[in-house]
């Protein structure tokens, strides 16, 4: 998630001023190359935490990996259930099925951000991993601080809403893991984009 000012695309905007830009269009395709290497070492179950239309769940389901997605917005599931895709109208703080069985946890393109506070999130998602689970996060390039903001979903037609969102660079990601009794154990670049691997 790149984070620029004053664009009228859709995106999340802040009270100080801050536009988080969203790639609706990457949402609403296919899994790209990067998605599919990012994906490619992953261990089933998967949950994938804030699905939009569910392309990683798709890609995973494609190569046989057991993978489910929940989101909270109704027309997100709606896409991804017309595709065939597993997916439920869920948010990851409510009860979630298979809670200590997931293998793996994905908290793609910005996700971290869900709550606004990303230790009670990870908190939430390592109670729902298998013991031996991981979590995949993206986070923002080099440079980015840790933030909590309170934001305005803006697309062409509507204002949601204010709600709580965060951004985490991915030199503050050792710190929020550290806070949430996780560990980081790899860290890596894939086509310019920044991603982070942890362990209970
Ligand atoms: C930045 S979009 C990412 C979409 C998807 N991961 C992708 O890459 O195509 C964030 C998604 O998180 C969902 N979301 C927000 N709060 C959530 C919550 N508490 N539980 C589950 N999903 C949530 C939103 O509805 C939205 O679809």
């Amino acid at each position: 998630m790149n984070v620029r000012l004053g664009n009228r695309s859709p995106h999340l905007a802040a009270s100080d001023g801050t536009t988080i830009l969203l790639d609706v269009g990457l949402w609403n395709g296919n899994a790209t190359q990067r998605d599919e290497t990012v994906l490619q070492d992953v261990r089933g179950p998967v949950l994938d935490i804030g699905c939009g239309p569910g392309r990683h769940v798709y890609a995973l389901a494609t190569r046989g990996v057991a993978a489910l997605g929940i989101d909270v917005a109704p027309t997100a599931v709606w896409l991804a259930q017309a595709k065939g895709v597993p997916v439920l109208e869920r948010s990851v703080f409510d009860r979630v099925p298979g809670a200590g069985r997931w293998k793996t946890a994905l908290l793609l393109d910005g996700n971290i951000g869900i709550g606004g506070d990303p230790v009670p999130l990870l908190r939430r998602i390592a109670d729902l991993l298998a013991p031996d689970g991981r979590i995949v996060i993206e986070v923002d390039p080099p440079g980015t601080s840790t933030t909590s903001l309170e934001v305005n979903l803006v697309t062409e037609a509507t204002v949601s809403e204010r709600f709580p969102w965060a951004v985490v660079g991915v030199n503050g990601l050792a710190a929020v893991a550290s806070a949430s009794d996780l560990e980081v154990y790899e860290v890596g670049c894939v086509d310019g984009r920044w991603f982070g691997w942890l362990a209970a």
